[in-house]
């Protein structure tokens, strides 16, 4: 078989080793060609690509990001999109194409086999938002690097008696926040999927400093939005081709209202793309070779439209439409399980 390959989308440490497996089991099991695009979908619309083997793909497992390049590109906004994607199948005589993606990148991996494209995805994202599987490749490193900050942050902020604010990725899904906030014995976690309080956010403040713990850290995703008419957060205004914001600033807005309300020293620290960067963790790379060697079954299998997933500790097979369905989101109970903890 001739098989397409793109990366899409924000990049996240793993998608290396996602690209090594299909090459690897493409060339070596299945005898195939692969074809990797440039830059994801924009590689397929203007067709830049070059051929992976073996040799191309050594030694990418443990490195972050992508070799194949990686962009936001939605092809549904161009008028001729679906069209050059067929162009561009017929012209490499590809047999399939294997997305690994996100919510947008295989949205229209969705989209495109709903218009009769051959494609399978592989979910990948820091944010751990997508339906259809448990957990995402790439979160597991985020998620190592937060809660390292945080443990830096933690010692800095108890030795001059400071609020220290960390605002971690996350647009709608709170999943690094809470995670690395309870990883790192954060005393007020903030996620976009329940509007914050800002009275018991400094409410909590204070009274640690009355239990004589004259520190704390405030994790926030940032997507965290403020109770309406509460606190104001300023806005960039731009959007990308799939309609989000470009976020954060929320780290900075409680920073100044934090200090005003309560009178204590606070900073601000943003993490920001430190949390997709670098090499993947042990877990990571290996859900990531596991997703790429259901990927090149799946194609083989003829499976068309749908997804690599893992559930629980098995990786099957789920349509691409269940992934895309909905942002799976921290449920509040899961949330409030925490709570105690707070403050
Ligand atoms: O989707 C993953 C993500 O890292 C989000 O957490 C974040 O909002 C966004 O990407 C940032 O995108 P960009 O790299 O385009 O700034």
């Amino acid at each position: 078989m001739r098989i397409g390959m793109l990366t899409g989308g924000g990049d996240c440490p793993g998608l290396n080793a996602v690209i090594r497996a299909v090459v690897r089991k493409g060339i070596d099991a299945y005898d195939d060609e692969i074809v990797g695009f440039r830059d994801g979908w924009r590689g397929v619309l203007e067709d830049s690509h070059g051929e992976l083997t073996i040799e191309s793909t050594r030694g990418i497992l443990p490195r972050g990001g992508t070799i194949l390049g990686s962009s936001r590109t939605n092809p549904y906004k161009r008028d001729d999109g679906v069209q050059r994607v067929r162009d561009t199948f017929e012209k490499l005589r590809l047999d399939g194409l294997i997305a690994i993606g996100g919510e947008d990148t295989l949205g229209v991996a969705n989209r495109l086999h709903q218009d009769g494209v051959h494609v399978i995805g592989v979910p990948k994202t820091i944010d751990n938002d997508l339906g259809g599987t448990d957990v995402t490749f790439g979160f597991d490193t985020a998620l190592h690097i937060a809660s390292e900050a945080i443990d830096r942050l933690h010692t800095t902020a108890e030795s001059h008696n400071r609020i220290l604010v960390v605002e971690v990725m996350g647009r709608t899904a709170g999943w690094i926040a809470l995670h690395s906030g309870v990883a790192g014995g954060a005393d007020v976690i903030l996620i976009p999927e329940i509007p914050f309080d800002i009275d018991e956010v400094c409410r909590l403040i204070r009274r640690r400093h009355a239990r004589g713990r004259y520190f704390s850290i405030v994790v926030a995703a940032e997507g965290a939005m403020p109770k309406e008419g509460t606190m104001s957060v300023a806005q960039t205004g731009s959007v990308d081709e799939f309609g989000h914001p470009r976020l954060g600033g929320i780290g900075y807005a409680l920073e100044r209202e934090i200090e005003q309300r309560t009178g204590y020293e606070t900073r601000a620290t943003v993490l920001g793309h430190v949390q997709r960067g670098g090499t993947p963790t042990a877990f990571d790379r290996v859900l990531a070779t596991r997703l790429g060697l259901a990927a090149i079954d799946a194609a083989h299998a003829g499976s068309w439209g749908s997804m690599a997933a893992l559930h629980s500790t098995k990786v099957e097979m789920v349509p691409l439409a269940d992934a895309v369905a909905e942002v799976r989101h921290v449920p509040v109970e899961e949330y409030r399980h925490f709570d105690v903890l707070f403050g």
